[in-house]
């Protein structure tokens, strides 16, 4: 390979099955190193498992994605800083994170979600009875994956779920590294626009929804700021679908694929939240989103990022980081991995974790319980995955049975 500061990081997954080797590399032999990313500039790259969660623990390294020193990962700069976006939680540091992932964080407790599960099940059955009503083979994103989480989420702000064919349309284009600068600002200013009409119908007549509660109880607070709540749906709705749709994709295929471990869950649904979190790690999707920029010079295994830096906490070197997984190569859905940080780590570590989990398991539960016969319809060599994407997972996934 090329040395670690030629290299341009993110590196596209060749195989859906193992990080690119490159990464591999660089966690044994250069695991705090410097590499270029597409936006000309370097950034350090943090690889092991521990480095990692320090990182994303250490108030020195900045979330702010406007500092103009923040790693873009791709191509024709950030969309949300070019476009005068909201500050959401995911971009804000202490002290004033916490008050505002505070504010929405009662939506997401345990508590919360397992109320939430039988609405979700009910969800999952309805989908699963159209799948069967299908002509075969289906295309298990646009029947089942896409849908789930999209239907949650909606029903979860007050977000009228009709709509759900131009929100997904649009945040697919927003997170394909591939689509022009110009086009992905287009689709975030749409989406946006959205929200911000949504909030405003909202605001004149408060509903028993996220967003009407968080109108009602803000305003009681004095707190209540119209472009913070839009700024929020964003992510919420950006944040709750993209993320659980393809982790339902990638997961159906990792138990296809792994028929004998799939045959002992099948035997056992108190084994799905282990084969989710196994799963969750094996696949890491989101493993670029953890980028930070260094606020102080900060020293790290011996290494001194300097103030202004720009940092990447890679999940997936981490999740595969032998010092802490045991042949992580292997797929073991009864490792228990809970140290994974598939959901991040520190103070952003993932707000709605309960809930994608919840929605993994009650997918994977249902789906294999009502279609036992489940099978690829195609050569898994062939399934179109997204390489090109700041989320990975699966464009379409044809199921037969
Ligand atoms: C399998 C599904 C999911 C994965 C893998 C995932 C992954 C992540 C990761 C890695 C982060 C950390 C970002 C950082 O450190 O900068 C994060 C943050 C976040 N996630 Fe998720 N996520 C998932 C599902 C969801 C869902 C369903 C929701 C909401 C309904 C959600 C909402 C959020 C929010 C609001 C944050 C920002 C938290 C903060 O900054 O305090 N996520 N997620």
């Amino acid at each position: 390979m090329t040395t670690a500061e030629e290299l341009e990081l993110p590196v596209a997954r060749k195989c859906p099955f193992a990080p690119p080797e490159e990464y591999t590399q660089i966690r044994e032999e250069q695991p705090i190193t410097r590499v270029r990313i597409p936006d000309g500039k370097q950034a350090w790259v943090v690889s092991r498992h521990e480095d990692v969660r320090t990182v994303l623990n250490d108030r020195r390294f900045s979330s702010d994605r406007f500092n103009e020193n923040f790693p873009v990962l791709v191509k024709g700069g950030n969309v949300f800083r070019r476009s005068n976006a909201e500050r959401t939680m995911i971009t804000m540091d202490a002290p004033e994170h916490g008050p505002a992932r505070k504010a929405v964080l009662g939506e997401f407790t345990v508590k919360r979600v397992t109320a939430m599960r039988p609405r979700i099940q009910e969800i999952v059955d309805g989908l699963i009875d159209d799948v069967l009503a299908a002509g075969q083979p289906v295309d298990l994103v646009e029947m089942l994956s896409l849908p789930v989480p999209s239907l949650v989420i909606c029903e979860l702000l007050g977000v009228p779920y009709e709509d759900h064919g131009f929100f997904q349309e649009n945040t697919a284009k927003l997170l394909k590294r591939t689509v022009e600068f110009e086009e992905r600002q287009a689709s975030f200013e749409r989406v946006r626009g959205y929200l911000d009409r949504l909030v405003t119908a909202k605001e004149a007549a408060p509903g028993d929804d996220l967003l009407g509660r968080q109108i009602v109880k803000l305003r009681e607070e004095g707190t209540y700021d119209h472009r913070a709540l839009v700024g929020l749906s964003f992510l919420l709705l950006v944040a709750g679908h993209e993320t659980t749709a393809n982790m339902i994709s990638l997961g159906t295929v990792g138990l296809l694929e792994n028929p004998g471990q799939l045959a002992a869950i099948k035997a056992d649904p108190g084994k799905t939240l282990d084969a989710v979190e196994e799963l969750l790690r094996y696949f890491t999707i989101v493993d670029t989103a953890t980028a930070r920029v260094a606020v102080e010079d900060v020293e790290i295994g011996g290494v001194t990022i300097k103030a202004g830096d720009g940092v990447l906490a890679l999940g997936y070197t981490a999740n595969w980081d032998p010092a802490v997984f045991d042949e992580p190569e292997k797929l073991d859905l009864t490792r228990g991995a809970r140290h994974h940080v598939a959901f991040g780590f520190g103070p952003h570590q993932c707000l709605g974790q309960n809930l994608a989990r919840a929605e993994l398991q009650i997918v994977f539960d249902t789906l294999f319980r009502r279609i036992p016969t489940l099978k690829l319809a195609a050569d898994v060599d062939d399934l179109p995955f997204k390489d090109d994407a700041s989320i990975y997972g699966l464009y379409r996934l044809p199921v037969s049975w």
